[in-house]
């Protein structure tokens, strides 16, 4: 059974269409990321993946349960950190989790270690009996994590978690995901960054415009656009683009004082380049030759490429 199935979810505001036609299936165990611009519909696909928005058509189940029709099922089954955290501010740290504990319908004695144990992993046992309203904003998060983990739930949905995050919370916020992860839990998580998605997520689908333009592993979406490989060279003198037309060059761009050659194979494009510079007695200054990013590929689709 799949952690997340959705089908075809549809949501406009006025002549804005925020989500259209998004459908996704989510296996259970592992971290998949949702990794798109702002504006591109995340969060209005998290919200209604977890029943707080209704779709204006579609449907979405959480490990079998219908979110809509089957709404206490379904929510029981999901921790959930909404892009702007909800915290009481008029609670303490320990406090906040045990009350999320309590309508969850936990057991006090289970609640309070289990409360003891995450306040420890996100480094706030010093500061459980503060305010939650003296808090900073990566700490705000912190607890608002703490709480939408307190149950145990096997499926987290985070939307956006580290943004806007100072680097000790993003550090302490991406080892408790990936702990959630290892426990047990299948996570779905979104992201405008890229780095993020790629160090973290086993699988991703890009959003763009309300619409899934593409999804796979990191490693698989790099490879899309493998194509887009090249040799960065420089020499010691400037010289003719000429130079560089050869079969499986597919094409040569100046940058500053360097040259980008595009190839199908770097290899051929090396050795090209060797025998030129060899030819026309240039000395090679530098070279180098590129991997395929994530972000090469992210930014060719979302430019509609
Ligand atoms: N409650 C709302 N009322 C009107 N427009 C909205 C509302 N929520 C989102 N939108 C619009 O829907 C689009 C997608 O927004 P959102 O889902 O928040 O994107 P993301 O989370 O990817 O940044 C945007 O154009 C946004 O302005
Ligand atoms: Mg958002």
């Amino acid at each position: 059974m799949n952690a997340v199935e959705a089908e075809n979810l549809r949501k406009s505001f006025g002549y804005v269409t925020a989500v259209d036609g998004v459908s996704l299936s989510i296996p259970e165990g592992g971290i998949f990321g949702f990794l798109g611009p702002n504006g591109a519909g995340k969060t209005t696909t998290i919200r209604m993946l977890t029943g707080v928005l209704i779709p204006d058509s579609g449907k979405v189940s959480v490990f079998g349960d219908d979110v809509h029709q089957n709404p206490i099922a379904a929510k029981l089954k999901m921790g959930v950190i909404p892009e702007n955290g909800t915290v009481y501010s008029d609670l303490t740290a320990r406090q906040n989790i045990l009350l999320t504990g309590k309508f969850y319908g936990m057991e006090k004695d289970l609640c309070e270690k289990r409360a003891a144990e995450i306040l420890e992993r996100l480094g706030l046992t010093e500061r459980r009996n503060d305010l939650v309203r003296l808090f900073s904003k990566g700490m705000r998060q912190r607890i608002s994590i703490a709480c939408a983990i307190v149950h145990s739930p096997p499926l987290l949905v985070l939307d956006e978690p580290t943004t806007g995050l100072d680097v000790y919370s993003r550090r302490l916020v991406i080892d408790t995901v990936r702990h959630m992860n290892e426990d047990g839990s299948t996570v779905l998580l979104t992201t405008h960054n890229i780095d993020e998605a790629n160090a973290l997520c086993s699988d991703i689908g890009i959003i763009d415009k309300g619409k899934i333009i593409a999804s796979g592993s990191p490693e698989k979406l790099k490879k899309t656009f493998d194509t887009s490989r090249y040799v960065e060279i420089s020499f010691d003198r400037p010289v003719g683009k000429e130079i560089f037309s050869a079969p499986g060059i597919t094409r040569a761009e100046q940058w500053g004082d360097k040259w980008r050659i595009y190839s199908d194979d770097p290899d051929i494009a090396v050795k090209h380049l060797a025998s030129v510079a060899e030819r026309d007695n240039l000395s090679i200054i530098s070279i180098a030759t590129s991997n395929p990013s994530l972000e090469e590929a992210f930014v060719k689709l979302t430019e509609g490429i």
